[in-house]
């Protein structure tokens, strides 16, 4: 096997399009353990990106690796589509039962954190009769024609493949950066609200509204916890509509924000949610749960795939479970992620370039600023990013100027203190004028 990033890259290059690769940092993954991946010449870095959110309980954890090796031995796959197997038959009532939400929950599985979003529109649509649904600016819901319809962060999710799925209204999210000098929060909230309305008072009657869809903290949107006080108008709204309140948990649930799910920081049900990533530690399993009612509007084979629901993937998501549980990953989330807020607040005052620091758990986006303007400055997040990567760290960026900090959830301590003076050196080389940006930084990021 070649050991060389770059020629590996290159290779890979001929026959990979452009499209399916996010631009970062020119590696070739070998393997990982805990928080810690290894590229093919041996280099290791410490993973403050847990692959998007999608590897919670860490690289190789063993258990899941047992879990997968057990069930690969018994049974790869036999289509959820025609017949049960008993890992998925076990994980359904498990989410049902995790869900926030009172009374009877049903499941519905996908491969995707996209099709799961698809689910919510194919459901919502069906129980409601009615067509339309609201989504947010700045969501990321997925890459299916369904969800990508409902995304606003990125015009090349939209550039040259219209007309995208009708039907679906975006309204502006109430970001901090959409907050005006000198407004306090509840005036913030009630003009965002205003704002939501606009549609309803002039084109979009609520009565054909079938769903509104939010991640209650965005997050490639620049890791950002919608106002609760909005949050709760836009809940009492839909249910002064009949209008279905949908959440979608595909990167802020499973414990990286410090509870089960990010809309419990809400103390507000959902009537439908979509889950994945961490579901099976990164394995293809995602789900859509949503109260009994609704899912049991639409018969077979309204949303049904081959390998959605796989044995593997249900048992390598049935062993997350127990390991969130058992490590007690949701305490572990909430703790460090206090440290890590006391690190980013220090450094904030130390360094005019860092801006809002947004942390909910070990799920941050540290804002990098122009101290000048006190906008976004995405050549200095570019130079950041890039250095951190030098030392031997993997962090990204969210909106050309927000640090994204995920790291597993099980990071260690020491992990966690290593990122930490592996970032204050960054930032101090940046302070000094130190660093300059790689020669494809053009090329790199969102
Ligand atoms: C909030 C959110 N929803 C949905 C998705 C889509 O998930 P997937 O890439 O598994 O289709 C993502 C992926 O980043 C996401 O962050």
């Amino acid at each position: 096997m070649e050991k060389n990033n770059n020629e590996v890259l290159k290779r890979e290059n001929a026959a990979f399009a452009t499209a399916a690769r996010i631009k970062y940092y020119d590696i070739v993954l070998d393997h990982g353990q805990g928080a810690i991946v290894t590229d093919i010449e041996g280099r290791d870095y410490l993973d403050l990106l847990a692959s998007a959110s999608s590897t919670n309980t860490g690289h190789a954890h063993p258990q899941i690796v047992k879990a997968i090796q057990d069930q690969a031995a018994k049974l790869i796959q036999y289509t959820p589509a025609y017949f049960a197997n008993s890992q998925a038959a076990r994980l359904a009532p498990r989410l049902a039962k995790l869900a926030p939400m009172t009374g009877p929950v049903e499941v519905v599985w996908g491969n995707s954190g996209s099709d799961a979003n698809d689910a919510i529109i194919k459901f919502a649509r069906g129980y409601t009769g009615r067509q339309y649904i609201v989504s947010f600016t700045g969501a990321y819901h997925g890459s299916t024609y369904g969800s990508m319809s409902l995304s606003a962060v990125s015009l090349n999710m939209a550039r040259k493949m219209g007309p995208m799925l009708p039907g679906v209204v975006k309204v502006p999210f109430p970001s901090p950066w959409e907050r005006l000098a000198n407004e306090s929060e509840d005036e913030f909230v009630d003009r965002m609200f205003k704002n939501f309305k606009l549609p309803f008072e002039t084109y979009l009657p609520a009565d054909d509204v079938a769903a509104i869809l939010i991640e209650p903290i965005q997050g490639d949107g620049g890791i950002v916890k919608t106002p609760p006080a909005y949050m709760q108008k836009i809940y009492d709204f839909a249910k002064a509509h009949g209008i279905l309140f949908a959440v979608d948990e595909v990167n802020q649930g499973m414990g990286r924000t410090g509870k089960w799910w990010s809309i419990q920081h809400f103390g507000i049900e959902p009537d439908l949610m979509s889950v994945g990533k961490s579901l099976a530690s990164g394995l293809p399993l995602s789900a859509m749960i949503g109260r009994k009612e609704i899912m049991e509007s639409l018969a077979a084979p309204a949303n049904v795939y081959t390998t959605a629901g796989n044995p593997i993937t249900t048992a390598a998501a049935n062993a997350t479970l127990d390991v969130i549980q058992d490590e007690h990953l949701l305490e572990r989330s909430q703790k460090l992620g206090q440290k890590a807020a006391a690190f980013f607040k220090e450094e904030q005052e130390k360094f005019p370039f860092i801006g809002d620091v947004r942390m909910y758990g070990l799920d941050g986006g540290i804002d990098i600023i122009d101290p000048a303007t006190g906008k976004g400055d995405p050549v200095a997040t570019t130079k950041l990013m890039y250095r951190i990567f030098e030392l031997g760290a993997i962090i990204i960026s969210l909106r050309g100027s927000i640090l994204r900090f995920q790291p597993p959830l099980v990071i260690t301590e020491e992990e966690l203190t290593r990122a930490f003076s592996i970032m204050d050196r960054a930032f101090i080389e940046l302070a000094a004028g130190k660093l300059a940006a790689p020669a494809n930084a053009d090329e790199l990021g969102w």
